[in-house]
């Protein structure tokens, strides 16, 4: 299943480094080579010795061989790698690989990598919430590396919470999927909208909505991921482009968004509308700020944008497939299927205010895929991250 796949797999110094053993059998059954780096405290609660028996290469955890002086080449390693694992990846090791602190011969090897990296943080549940690690972990996630979040339960400390790096098997089966499917789309291309658009009244004032664009980057990210080139089309947010084949135009209006997907979609074999589109716009936009003190009551006449996903449904030739999403507070799941109806999609990603965790400005969501030939997928509450790579292997592979 792995055969040909080179991993390294970054173990650092705590106590779910024990777990890495079973991940490293994991890995090795399935056929992959496997590199060992151990970071110097990683080997106080594991011996390289049991990690070199099973991969069947010595584990590097320094920068020289002490009685040889032979290097190791942080820069080979990193271009050897297929996809670079960190498991457990501790407190201190997730700062330094988020501030660059190249210390060892682990973070070297993670900033020399041009491969996909995967980090399955383990501590405990206070170090865990701590603003510190919480502002690294979104550095981290922001410059591509894909966080295996923690699991809930009894720590070693005792306390219970959230803390205990995910189960050998769970991680395995994420970086295999991910190293099995990382092509699949090579080749194909993709649209998707993302963000709000704001609408303006004058040099100052917009109307707009709450969209943080966070699902839509996360569907770019998930596509370019398997190997797809994106065109991803944005109103103003402040979120950094994925990494991979993603090309971005940003843009500030409905009809900017429609212009900028309207010129790309021709050429592509799919489109995914994450963006929550202004439904209105002012008649006029006053060129200079509207004066308080001059009006008591103003009234702002508004006509009703392009519909971007209903537009491009227009265009769709066969073997091109829409997805849409859908915000409801009721009726949900009819309103759903007769929006994808209406606009031409073949599925709509229904998602509900009204559930806790999910729709603008969280980091998670759950929703409910619908296909226009009726069948219904529910996708739990999970990242954004997970829940945008399970769209994508549902609706384009
Ligand atoms: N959409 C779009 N252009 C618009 C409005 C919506 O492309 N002008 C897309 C959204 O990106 C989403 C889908 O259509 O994929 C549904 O958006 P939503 O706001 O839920 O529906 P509307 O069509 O705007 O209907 P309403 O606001 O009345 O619920």
């Amino acid at each position: 299943m792995l055969k040909g796949k080179h991993i390294v797999l970054g173990i650092t110094g705590g106590i779910a480094a024990y777990k890495s053993v079973m991940l490293l059998r994991l890995f090795v059954k399935a056929g992959a080579e496997v590199q060992v780096v151990m970071t110097p405290s990683a080997k106080e609660f594991i011996t390289p010795v049991t990690l070199s028996s099973l991969s069947g290469k010595p584990v590097i955890s320094e920068f020289f061989t002490a009685n040889t002086g032979e290097w190791h080449s942080h820069v080979d390693l990193g271009l050897w790698a297929d996809a670079m694992v960190i498991a457990p990846l501790t407190a201190s090791t997730m700062g330094k690989m988020a501030s660059g602190v190249a210390d060892n011969m682990l973070v070297t090897s993670y900033l020399s990598t041009r491969a996909k990296v995967f980090a399955a943080p383990a501590m405990d549940l206070d170090m865990w919430r701590h603003p510190s690690s919480q502002r690294n972990l979104s550095v981290l996630r922001s410059d591509g590396v894909e966080i295996i979040e923690p699991e809930a339960g009894e720590l070693a400390s005792g306390l219970v919470g959230k803390g205990r790096m995910e189960e050998p098997e769970v991680i395995f089966s994420r970086v295999s999927s991910w190293l099995t499917k990382k092509d699949v789309l090579k080749g194909k291309r993709y649209l998707v909208t993302a963000g709000p658009t704001y609408e303006n009244i004058d040099p100052v004032r917009f109307i707009g909505n709450h969209s943080s664009g966070k699902m839509g980057f996360a569907i770019a990210s998930a596509l370019a991921s398997f190997g797809a080139e994106v065109h991803l089309v944005s109103g103003p947010v402040s979120l950094p482009t994925p990494s991979g084949n993603v090309v971005r135009t940003d843009v500030v209006n409905a009809r900017e968004m429609l212009t900028a997907s309207e010129a790309v979609f021709q050429s592509c074999d799919g489109a995914v509308f994450c963006a929550a589109v202004a439904d209105y716009a002012p008649v006029v936009c006053e060129e200079r700020k509207i004066k308080r003190e001059k009006l008591d009551r103003i009234t702002l006449e508004l006509v009703k944008n392009p519909d971007i996903s209903a537009t491009i449904g227009m265009m769709k030739s066969s073997g091109q497939r829409l997805v849409g999403f859908a915000l409801e507070t009721d009726n949900e799941f009819d309103n759903a299927v007769g929006k994808m109806q209406r606009k031409g999609l073949d599925w709509i990603a229904l998602n509900s205010l009204r559930e806790a965790g999910a729709g603008f400005r969280t980091d998670t969501n759950r929703v409910t895929l619908i296909s226009a030939q009726g069948a219904v997928t529910e996708i739990p509450l999970m990242s954004k991250t997970e829940v945008a790579r399970r769209i994508v292997e549902e609706c384009f592979l």
